[in-house]
């Protein structure tokens, strides 16, 4: 197979941060996807109604919000019922940070024992949670140390529908087995990449992300999960630029901008593998069915035509730059 039409493409998990870098990234996700997942954590977080409005309405000037649908989220706090029942028809999710685990995170969560009262009420609401599970420890093991968290969380609040965002080891993948109310997003790059790309040879800054890429075989279970269509897995890019200045830098910022190339290296990837039909799984349908939404149709055409990534967009660099890709997109209707 040389060419696939996906119908409405989804990026379960985007930042367009605000501003000129949302002026510059939001038609580009808007050009190739249906709609998106969108992270709260600007500074100061959107974490208040009027604050997401105002958020939506500037996404709206940056792209053509009636072919791609901004799903926006709220930053995690202590939320009253209240706030979150007027919120419910506006977000599609509240997305919790640890304190200070990543970018822009440092009003996060600091005791995850005390957020019971909010997880209640969105399990109430059937608003979903959407979590960045990482822990202080070992960079390495941040991950892994997360996972009780997850297991408490899907035991006590059964009817909560959670994400377990931007997974990147085995053992993440093996929980998903565990509780019917996990689901999961995958990004490009912990499909194509381990620590070796990253550390291994030259320093490669524009690899450097939260959580860190791991291990081979770590990134083998990712691919099983993303490539054999599990039901309950889903394409979050994690498409988080940062200007070139601050990543190439002493004390890089975390963060890969792979939102123009995820669908040609996806199509690759996928095609590579001889699954390619399950592409349409992994970025639409298993998140309509988990998230219940009905993005705008939209019909993005791929084919095996060799496609040179550019080397920037304004002041950022995306993830693959310079390479050429095996695929691109050729009609975007
Ligand atoms: C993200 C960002 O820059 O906002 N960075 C990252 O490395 N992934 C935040 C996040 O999703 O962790
Ligand atoms: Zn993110």
């Amino acid at each position: 197979m040389d060419r696939i039409t996906l119908e409405s493409p989804l990026d379960m998990h985007l930042h367009l941060r605000d501003g000129d870098t949302l002026t510059l990234v939001a038609p580009l996700s808007a050009a190739d996807f249906a709609g998106a997942v969108v992270m709260p954590n600007l500074v100061p977080p959107i974490d208040a109604l009027d604050a997401l409005d105002a958020y939506r309405a500037r996404i709206a000037v940056a792209c053509d919000t009636a072919r791609f649908s901004p799903w926006l989220t709220l930053f995690f706090r202590a939320y009253s019922h209240d706030e979150l029942a007027a919120a419910r028809r506006q977000i599609i999710g509240v997305k919790l940070y640890p304190e200070g685990v990543t970018t822009n995170s440092a009003g996060g969560v600091r005791d995850l024992r005390g957020i019971d009262a909010t997880l209640e009420h969105l399990e109430a609401l059937g608003i979903p949670l959407l979590v960045h599970g990482e822990t202080h420890g070992f960079v390495m093991d941040r991950e892994r140390e997360f996972l009780p968290v997850y297991r408490r969380l899907a035991r006590q609040f059964p009817r909560l529908t959670i994400v377990m965002e931007h997974i990147t080891t085995r053992e993440a993948v093996e929980l998903l087995g565990e509780y019917d109310n996990l689901h999961a997003t995958i990004t490009l790059h912990h499909l194509l990449i381990t620590l070796d790309d990253v550390a291994g040879g030259l320093l490669q800054p524009h690899l450097f992300c939260k959580p860190i890429a791991k291990r081979p075989e770590d990134r083998e279970a990712l691919l099983h999960a993303a490539l054999t269509g599990h039901p309950r897995v889903m394409f979050g890019s994690d498409s988080a630029p940062h200007p070139r200045s601050a990543k190439e830098a002493a004390g890089c910022a975390a963060g890969v901008f792979s939102a123009p190339v995820a669908l040609p290296a996806l199509a690759e990837l996928f095609a590579d593998r001889d699954v390619l039909p399950m592409l349409q799984r992994f970025v639409s349908d298993n998140a309509r069915a988990i998230y219940r939404v009905t993005p705008p149709l939209r019909r993005i055409t791929l084919e095996r035509v060799p496609w040179r990534v550019p080397d920037h967009y304004g002041a950022v660099v995306p993830f693959g730059a310079g390479t050429t890709l095996a695929w691109q997109v050729t009609a975007r209707a």
